[in-house]
């Protein structure tokens, strides 16, 4: 994880540098630092916390002008999260500066190698240990800046995205990618470095995207070069249009980007389908689906490999793949799959699913699954992130940055698009009739107006809220579709508010967790008209005999639960299988609104970061 930003050119680089940090903040806030070339000197400036940290000690360490800097944003692995172990770190002659997002994991062999040469080291990082390696091969090797940084990467094993700098070649800054994302903008006479386009997006909407094994050279006034890591060959840069605006990445009077986030969801479903779901016509078009349909009507099964809430949206097209197109699907977690030796074979077709495209387990997986043959499917939101690219074909979520740590619009937009997969293979396997198919996406276009009301409920689910705010342990329980939801809700409420949450099948309460209920155990119940209701309902009867406190999700109408249930929240009727795009509205909220009165960081809780780009 970790975010970093560097800029060369013409304008101050300072504020460049600060302002693009805040935005990478979702990507690790332990500890942060900047690094100024003024000219003569490097003045570095870093500290334990977040970037608003960074900003009141730079104001005293040092002054603020210079066209040239890197910053960085840290989740910290190496290291407690201090000012010694923070970003950028120096050389030992004081000479070089780096910024690295990825883990060295050979850096203790090559910090014992460096340290029986004479080299010392102030942090625990393998950071350190990196740009001392460089700095090591520059004059060993009587080498530039750039020739060093490419023979110490060969030595390096691991994964990282680095940027590096030499007070005494001012005018130059060398990058490096493998198994971490870089990009860079390409400006009049200027270029920005960062792990995303959102530092730079205001400057220029031309973007270079490194590929793995890959490094630059980027010169002051000069095109920018890009090499093979490994061979020195040269590599075409291939520049990009950015589709994404400034708006997109700022709160939009929002207090807080998780609120955004989760009332953007009826815009984000409707772009995810627009285009492809033709209503009049009763076809829907998804190119890399149809380039690519014998291999999925070939398929003896369809693998899903996720983390996280990704995992869950993979969980919820468990069920709709095979109700609606009748083939077999397994639905693992790519950090158990990578390691686990699966059987896979060419007839398999595995699809990834990630928000951020680069989550490491999921990478992996991809890579493991492909080696051995089998069609990759990627299903992500962060157009050329490194899954995107890597997988056979795909289809975008179009959700729009999700800046929140806790995922709320990518999951609703990774269910549209599983969907609209399944329905496009029922109707090619025949598995559905095409009255059917008409009357789903009838129901699916008319989703985001569903959304729409779900949304409504927000006050009410805020006084809900109040009353729950100090509960230690919550259960969160449904069934059938509504099951992954049911798990989504718990990491929801775990993630942003540190209450201990379980998602359960509603039906396996019976076998264990029914042992917890007591009167200070609120459980959230999805009971939804079509979704086995008298069995769930029968399930709130056993929970209210025990004096636990049922908050219900139920479809509006509803009698039989508004008699037993403490609270009752209402959402709209819609078929079962979409119901999980809804049941999820309510319990975003209030997860929500428990972290806003318990006074967490919503948008950037403890120990996270958005997208988990090591093991
Ligand atoms: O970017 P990805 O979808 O691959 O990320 C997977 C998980 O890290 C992510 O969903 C995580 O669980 C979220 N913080 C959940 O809100």
């Amino acid at each position: 994880m970790c975010g970093i930003v560097g800029y060369i050119g013409h304008r101050e680089a300072y504020p460049i540098i600060i302002e693009g940090l805040k935005r990478l903040e979702y990507r690790g806030y332990d500890s942060a630092g900047i690094a100024l070339f003024d000219g003569n000197s490097l003045k570095i400036s870093k500290t334990k916390g977040k970037v608003s940290d960074l900003e009141e000690r730079s104001e005293k360490e040092i002054t603020k002008n210079g066209s040239l800097g890197i910053g960085h944003t840290r989740w910290a692995t190496h290291g407690v999260p201090n000012d010694v172990n923070s970003h950028p770190h120096a050389s030992n002659s004081g000479d070089l500066a780096i910024i690295h997002n990825g883990i060295i994991e050979n850096y203790d062999s090559l910090k014992k190698e460096l340290i029986s040469r004479g080299y010392t080291f102030q942090s625990d990082t393998d950071t350190e240990v990196l740009i001392n390696l460089i700095e090591d091969v520059k004059k060993k090797e009587n080498v530039k800046l750039g020739k060093a940084v490419q023979i110490a990467l060969n030595q390096v094993i691991g994964a990282y995205a680095i940027a590096v700098f030499d007070k005494s070649k001012p005018g130059e800054v060398v990058i490096a990618r493998l198994g971490s994302p870089l990009a860079v903008g390409v400006g009049e006479d200027e270029f920005f470095i960062a792990s995303d386009a959102s530092p730079f997006i205001e400057y220029t909407k031309n973007a270079i995207y490194l590929e793995d094994e890959e490094m630059a050279i980027i010169r002051l006034g000069k095109e920018i070069k890009i090499r093979k890591i490994i061979d020195d060959s040269l590599v075409d840069p291939y520049v990009q249009e950015l589709q994404m605006n400034l708006e997109e990445i700022e709160k939009g009077g929002y207090e807080h980007f998780m609120l955004k986030e989760i009332h953007e969801q009826p815009r984000a479903i409707r772009d995810t389908y627009r285009g492809r779901l033709l209503r009049d016509e009763a076809i829907i078009k998804m190119a890399g689906v149809e380039d690519n349909m014998k291999k999925f009507l070939n398929a003896d099964r369809i693998i899903i490999i996720a983390c996280g809430t990704s995992w869950h949206a993979g969980l919820v097209a468990e069920y709709i793949f095979e109700e609606f197109s009748r083939i077999p699907v397994e639905v693992e977690y790519a950090s158990e799959f990578r390691y686990r030796n699966p059987v896979i074979t060419e007839k398999d077709v595995v699809i990834a699913i990630s928000q951020s495209g680069e989550t490491a387990d999921t990478l992996a997986a991809i890579k493991l699954a492909k080696s051995k043959g089998a069609f990759v499917f990627g299903v992500c939101n962060v157009v050329g992130s490194s899954i995107a690219r890597e997988t056979d074909a795909g289809a975008y979520t179009h959700a729009g940055p999700e800046i929140g740590v806790a995922s709320t619009k990518a999951f609703t937009t990774q269910i549209t698009v599983l969907t609209l997969i399944a329905l496009r293979l029922a109707r090619a396997k025949g598995t559905m009739s095409s009255s059917d198919f008409r009357l789903y996406l009838q129901e699916l276009e008319l989703i985001p107006q569903k959304v729409e009301q779900a949304l409504k409920v927000d006050e009410h689910v805020k006084q809900i809220a109040k009353e729950y705010l100090l509960s230690t342990n919550c259960l969160y329980l449904g069934r059938g579709y509504n099951f992954p939801v049911a798990l989504e809700g718990a990491l929801k409420l775990k993630e942003i508010s540190y209450i201990h949450a379980e998602g359960y099948p509603a039906a396996e309460m019976k076998h264990g967790p029914i042992a917890l209920i007591d009167d200070r155990m609120p459980v959230i119940v999805i009971a939804t008209s079509k979704g086995h209701y008298e069995k769930v309902v029968s399930n709130i009867q056993e929970i209210k005999s025990r004096k636990g406190k049922i908050i219900a999700v139920v479809t509006e109408g509803d009698t039989a639960v508004k008699e037993i249930a403490d609270h009752v929240i209402e959402i709209p009727d819609s078929e079962e299988a979409f119901s999980p795009l809804l049941t999820t509205i309510p319990l975003q909220l209030l997860s929500y609104h428990i972290a806003v009165m318990r006074n967490c960081n919503v948008d950037q809780p403890r120990n996270l970061a958005k997208s988990v780009t090591v093991e």
